[in-house]
């Protein structure tokens, strides 16, 4: 299932991508028609390059599915079930639906300008990435959509312990420090959303375990962080061995 999610997903990018270089491609070959002046037709060719980049780019996003906002365990299992494991299955991917509604319950918006988890002074400074077997993606909450940062796998460059590998997803918390009420609230405001994570976990049966130790400058570099971004916290989820 998670196996088939990902190929059907990457399908999807493949066609999207074969279909605007086909466009491309035949808007080049018929410039030299339309565009006779020399200065217009390297201005064209650049507007096109600029837009065919952000069309590729974005033909790379992925949309969520809507969350369900009505499964799991009652909470009072939840908690009882909540704990931290750092053993992970490496063949499991968690399927579209799973993440959808795993990044929904740890930081989406559950009201038209709030969200799962409170932030001091409603700051909401913390923002997730995602490490999964393709590639690197920021978590866009507002439009429930995952936006590509970089293609390849990174899950392992999250994290120092040899598991962090293993798992399908690593989570990073990202936190906007220039927006935040102070160093000291953009931490705590990282526990609810990781508690959020562990909670949905112990409900959905995955394995997961909240992390301090990482290179925050590696970490910082990999996603190109602006100076007022930094990472305060990261987590490993996946399927139990
Ligand atoms: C802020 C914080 C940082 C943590 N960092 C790590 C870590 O880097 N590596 C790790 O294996 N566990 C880490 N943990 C997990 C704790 O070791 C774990 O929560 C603790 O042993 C209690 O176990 P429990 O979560 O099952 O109750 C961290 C926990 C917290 C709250």
């Amino acid at each position: 299932m998670a196996q088939n999610n990902t190929k059907i997903h990457k399908k999807l990018q493949d066609t999207d991508f074969i279909r605007y270089f086909f466009i491309f491609v035949i808007v080049l070959s018929k410039s030299k028609t339309i565009f006779k002046n020399q200065t217009m037709k390297k201005l064209s060719f650049l507007i096109l390059m600029t837009v065919m980049m952000n069309v590729f780019l974005s033909a790379q996003d992925i949309q969520l599915p809507a969350p369900d906002k009505t499964g799991g365990k009652p909470l009072m299992q939840a908690l009882s079930e909540r704990k931290t494991t750092r053993e992970f299955r490496q063949d499991k991917d968690l399927p579209l639906t799973t993440l959808s509604n795993l990044l929904w319950a740890a930081n989406g918006f559950n009201r038209p300008d709030k969200r799962t988890a409170p932030t001091a002074n409603n700051r909401q400074e913390l923002e997730l990435y995602i490490a999964v077997r393709d590639g690197l993606y920021f978590y866009d909450a507002k439009n429930h959509k995952l936006k590509l940062v970089k293609k390849g796998d990174y899950r392992k460059n999250t994290g120092m312990q040899d598991f962090v590998g293993d798992a399908s997803l690593n989570v990073i918390f990202v936190s906007d420090l220039s927006k935040a009420t102070s160093r000291h609230f953009a931490l705590i405001d990282c526990g609810f959303v990781s508690q959020n994570i562990y909670l949905f976990c112990a409900s959905e049966g995955l394995n997961t375990v909240v992390r301090g130790s990482f290179d925050k400058d590696e970490l910082g570099k990999l996603l190109n962080l602006p100076s007022n971004q930094e990472v305060l916290l990261t987590q490993s989820v996946g399927y139990p061995k």
